[in-house]
């Protein structure tokens, strides 16, 4: 196959592999102190934690569950609303588990705010957060996280599981995208 692809950006390594793997097993860490031997249930919002999700859950020495939710923001043109659509909701009911949303990135905090709030109505035993990543630059929306690998400055980044336009999610490491023109 002889199909031209553009050039690829130059992207600018933000955070290496090595350093992502050594703080994801921090994190790890702290979630079994926190939780001392109970069982917890882990919920990878899609598509972007998903990465994150498989590193996490294989360093975690606890037993555990996943679930999986996809949702959909609205917005008009760049700008969040603060509207969420479920376009994927969970499997199984949440009631009396110990569940940790698990999330690429915090940034307005719109998306996880709504979440936060649907999920704690389920009624279950205990709600945290974990997000490998938070800009909190961009916040508009309180949103209480529990557990943060990195904070970062406000510049737009991919790999590892983030994507612009779907691409770049397999990059192994978070890389800032230079905007456009820039
Ligand atoms: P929030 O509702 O603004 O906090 O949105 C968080 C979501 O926006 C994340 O789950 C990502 O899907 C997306 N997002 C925010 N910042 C970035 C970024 O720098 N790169 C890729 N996706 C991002
Ligand atoms: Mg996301």
């Amino acid at each position: 196959m002889s199909a031209r692809r553009k050039p690829p950006p130059k992207l600018k390594v933000l955070i290496r592999r090595a350093a992502i793997r050594q703080r994801v097993r921090q994190m790890a860490r702290q979630i079994e102190h926190d939780f001392s031997r109970q069982p917890v249930h882990l919920i990878c919002i899609l598509k972007g934690a998903c990465i994150f999700l498989a590193d996490l859950l294989r360093e975690l020495r606890l037993d555990t569950s996943v679930d999986f939710i996809a949702v959909s923001s609205y917005g008009k043109g760049s700008l969040p609303s603060g509207e969420v659509r479920i376009t994927k909701d969970l499997d199984q009911s949440i009631e009396g588990m110990n569940v940790i949303i698990v999330e690429d990135i915090l940034d307005t905090g719109l998306t996880l705010n709504y979440l936060y709030r649907l999920l704690q109505a389920r009624k279950p035993k205990a709600l945290k957060i974990a997000a490998l990543l938070d800009k909190p630059a961009r916040r508009v929306k309180e949103v209480p996280v529990d557990y943060v690998g990195f904070t970062i400055p406000d510049q737009f980044v991919v790999g590892y599981g983030l994507d612009f336009g779907e691409e770049y999610r397999n990059l192994p490491d978070v890389c800032v995208l230079p905007a456009a023109g820039a």
